[in-house]
């Protein structure tokens, strides 16, 4: 079958697009015919390589898959129309989860096929189209869990950064949806705009201003309740100075970095929190498909490529250029 595979870590050309072995089945699990997978921050890091973290090559990347199941089992035809749940089981006692096609043993779904434990397989929900219905297991997921960490009600203020982003947009959308008063970061005149019509109250453009006097200012110098943060090491510091008092900073990515400086009497003086999040259960995947459809809430594309152009396809998420979920098509 054709896959992209990486056989070292390094920049987009370590991705190779190459014939390889169909897998073999494995007892409790099922292979899906890939039609789309949707790009991730997390493949480029397991392309890149993170110290500590062991691979074993060749490894297939790629963990928000929508495709068709290649034979039916339980409650799920030959042919049915699928998506894939990216958790499995923690390679180590100290982490919630391992994802597929990450840094764990199960390729991904830059390939023909791919092989994932039945228990993954999930309906592809009805009203979303064939590319939609991959974007939303890894992003929106991720987005959802963050939202319901942060312990956000109506009318309550979430600050928002990185607008473009999958993490970010999905993140306004949902938020907006649950009636959170929003304040959003993009860069740029373009994405300022983007981030205003798809539910963004205020929206700061870091490429011109002062988030933390902006976000002040919005708030009448009281702070934010909650603060999403997917970028890390640069925005940490921040993102803990505009807390109102029992504000609640949600973190789950380290795009620019995963060492971060932080005011340690601005977060106690407060009695701010920090959470962690790591993608979000089945049981909230679930729920995210309900709210999106109850919502009538859809994934935003930005764009399509085909798989044996991947490295293309990293290029335009490494250089930010993106607004919303970047997809492979998987060729039939
Ligand atoms: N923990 C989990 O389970 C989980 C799940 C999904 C994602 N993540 C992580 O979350 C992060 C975001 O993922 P994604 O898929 O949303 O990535 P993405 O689509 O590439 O978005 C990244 C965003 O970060 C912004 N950004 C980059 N550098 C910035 C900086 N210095 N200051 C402010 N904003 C900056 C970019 O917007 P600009 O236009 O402003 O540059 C862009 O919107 C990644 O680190 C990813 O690994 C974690």
């Amino acid at each position: 079958m054709k896959a992209v595979v990486i056989r070292n870590h390094g920049g987009p050309e370590a991705l190779s697009y190459e014939e390889i072995p169909e897998p073999e089945p494995r007892e409790g699990h099922a292979i899906v015919k890939v039609r789309y997978c949707a790009v991730n921050r997390l493949d480029t890091w397991v392309r890149k390589g993170i110290a500590g973290k062991q691979l074993d090559f060749p490894h297939v990347l790629g963990c928000d898959i929508m495709g068709t199941l290649l034979k039916g089992f339980g409650g799920f035809k030959r042919g049915e129309k699928v998506v894939v749940y990216p958790a499995v089981e923690p390679d180590s006692p100290r982490v919630l989860l391992s994802i597929i096609g990450g840094f764990s043993k199960y390729d991904g779904g830059y390939a023909e096929m791919v092989q994932v434990p039945k228990k993954n397989i999930i309906k592809k929900p009805a009203w979303l189209d064939d590319v939609e219905a991959c974007a939303l297991n890894v992003s929106y997921l991720t987005a959802w869990n963050m939202l319901q960490k942060s312990r956000c009600k109506k009318g309550d203020t979430v600050l928002i950064w990185g607008a473009s982003g999958g993490v970010g947009s999905a993140s306004i959308m949902l938020a907006r949806a649950l009636g959170f008063r929003i304040i959003a970061v993009a860069s740029g005149k373009q994405k300022a705009e983007r981030a205003r019509q798809i539910g963004a109250h205020f929206v700061i453009d870091r490429s011109k201003d002062d988030v933390m006097m902006e976000t002040l200012r919005h708030t009448s110098e009281v702070g934010v309740d909650a603060v999403i943060d997917h970028v890390g090491a640069k925005t940490w510091h921040e993102s803990i100075e505009v807390l109102s008092v029992g504000g609640r900073m949600v973190t789950c990515g380290t795009t620019s970095g995963p060492e971060a400086t932080v005011n340690i009497r601005a977060l106690y003086s407060k009695e701010a929190s920090i959470l962690g999040a790591y993608l979000g259960s089945r049981e909230q995947l679930a729920s995210l498909h309900r709210f999106m459809r109850l919502k009538k809430i859809r994934p935003i594309i930005d764009s399509v490529f085909d798989l044996k152009d991947a490295g293309a396809a990293h290029s335009r998420m490494e250089a930010s250029s993106q607004f919303g979920k970047i997809i492979l098509k998987i060729p039939s």
